[in-house]
């Protein structure tokens, strides 16, 4: 299996830093955050991986990273031109993976202490063209994309709502999803949002209208650092995960 991790972006929740360095190059002890998603990838038995990257910052990924050799991985990168949007830049790792190939996708402000091995082993036993994602109980879902439940298949999804107002249930739909290469042909049939950008959630709910939107439940902490609180949080929960 092959893994992407979507590091471009804005990061306008965490201005002015941001201004100066892309979000997923933000210090979390002693390492950038976007090396926690590389260590989990790594940690279940994926090298290769693709990074999407903004023009910000570009040069310090190639610094920091080089090809990947000291992070025990193979590190390639595409850069997204504009902010349009996680499934945009989803869109890009077309190519990098091969006809009906399975792959990991991180949103690498996604920090968490869960190995992925066994939810991955879990998808390598689903049928070709459906899809996993990994979901969290949260406080407050209204933040997050939050899924209903299937009544008679309770293995299914059967819709993700984006920031409801009302959340239907308590989970967030955490930004690590499992997909083979039918993603690529469902991100060329959504629309642009009213925020103009394709949505991963449209994504999933394809497969999720056609039954094959299954899932697991993180067991240990997960947060998305992309506000100055949750960056703090995650520099708690995160320290001695990498030496
Ligand atoms: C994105 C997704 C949302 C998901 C979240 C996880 O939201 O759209 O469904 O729950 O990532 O971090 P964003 O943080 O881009 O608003």
């Amino acid at each position: 299996m092959k893994g992407v991790i979507l590091a471009g972006g804005t990061g306008t929740r965490l201005y002015p830093l941001t201004r100066l360095i892309n979000k997923h190059l933000l210090p979390v002890g002693r390492y950038p955050m976007v090396c926690y998603g590389i260590e989990r990838l790594r940690q279940a038995g994926i090298n290769d991986i693709l990074m999407v990257i903004g023009k910000q910052s570009a040069g310090l990924y190639a610094d920091f990273f080089g090809s990947g050799e000291n992070f025990g991985v193979k590190l390639n990168f595409r850069v997204q031109e504009s902010a349009g949007g996680i499934a945009e830049a989803l869109e890009l790792a077309e190519g990098f993976i091969a006809a009906g190939e399975k792959f990991v996708v991180l949103l690498g402000d996604n920090l968490f202490l869960d190995d992925l091995t066994p939810y991955v082993q879990q998808y390598e036993q689903q049928q070709s063209g459906s899809a996993r994602v990994l979901l969290k109980p949260v406080d407050d879902p209204r933040r997050y994309g939050v899924p209903v439940f299937d009544q008679k298949q309770p293995e299914l999804i059967t819709y993700i709502e984006e920031k409801p107002k009302h959340p239907k249930s308590k989970y967030s739909v955490t930004g690590i999803y499992m997909y083979d290469d039918t993603v690529f042909s469902i991100i060329k049939g959504i629309s642009r949002s009213a925020r103009g950008e394709l949505e991963i959630t449209d994504v999933n709910n394809r497969y999720a209208e056609q039954g094959k939107l299954e899932y697991d439940i993180l067991k240990l902490w997960w947060g998305d650092a992309g506000t100055p609180e949750s960056l703090r949080e995650a520099e708690v929960y995160m320290r001695g995960v990498l030496p």
